[in-house]
């Protein structure tokens, strides 16, 4: 017998473990924050369908609770500095098991620390999940603390703003080039946010087949 056969017949097996699953999309949005990401999860949420997770949304829905959780990561949070890994990975693994987002769904602010990106690298293939998209969006400071000093949120004081984004240089720049090479997509962040979601557009459509 031919000895490339049974090689050939364990092919289209193997194949189907390496292949990406169909039809499912993972996007990860980066950036500063006022960086545009909640902005640009609903215009997203709005043509795909996918559900937006924000790890910010999740943390402060806890606060709001007063959870033993909420309880615990307040004061982390009105200082603007990031809450551990093992606290917001475990909240993001609950979140992505959920019906809702089983075609997929949108990161907005995880992963934030390289750990995280490793924790996502390792739980997105365990649920069955492609490797993400990853959008960066870039905006400059002067945009981002004047975007925020007209929101207004518990944590867009300019004294916690400007410890927001010395922890964004400090921990999730870094992976920006975690990221580096297929699946990162730099995206300028400036413009109105329709002009912002066209070049996002730009990148997902043809990776959802639109
Ligand atoms: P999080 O809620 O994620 O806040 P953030 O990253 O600081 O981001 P923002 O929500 O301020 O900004 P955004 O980029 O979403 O911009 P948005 O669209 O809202 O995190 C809060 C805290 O939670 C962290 O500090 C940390 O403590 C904790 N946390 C969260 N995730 C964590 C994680 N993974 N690990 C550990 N800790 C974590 O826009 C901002 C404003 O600008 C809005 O008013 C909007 O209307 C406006 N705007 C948006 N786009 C435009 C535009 N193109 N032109 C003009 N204005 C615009």
């Amino acid at each position: 017998m031919n000895p490339c056969i049974p090689l050939l017949l364990l092919l289209p097996a193997a194949a189907a473990v390496l292949a990406p699953p169909a039809g499912k999309v993972v996007v990860v949005l980066l950036g500063p924050p006022g960086g545009g990401k909640g902005t640009q999860a609903e215009f997203i949420t709005k043509k795909y369908g996918l559900p937006p997770i924000s790890t910010g949304e999740l943390l402060r829905a806890e606060v709001e609770q007063a959870t033993p959780l909420g309880r615990r990561i307040q004061g982390v949070m009105a200082k603007g500095e990031l809450v551990s890994d093992e606290i917001v990975n475990a909240l993001v693994e609950q979140r992505i098991s959920q019906p809702d987002a089983a075609r997929g769904f949108i990161l907005d602010g995880y992963p934030r620390t390289v750990e995280q990106a490793r924790f996502l690298d390792t739980l997105l293939p365990r649920k069955g999940f492609p490797r993400p998209v990853v959008i960066v969006l870039k905006a400059p400071v002067e945009a981002i603390v004047s975007r925020l000093a007209s929101r207004g949120r518990a944590d867009d004081k300019p004294e916690v703003v400007r410890e927001r984004i010395a922890v964004y240089e400090r921990q999730t720049a870094p992976l920006i080039e975690y990221y580096t090479g297929a699946g990162r997509h730099d995206i300028d962040g400036l413009g109105t946010p329709e002009e912002v979601f066209a070049r996002i557009d730009r990148v997902l459509a043809p990776k959802a087949g639109r």
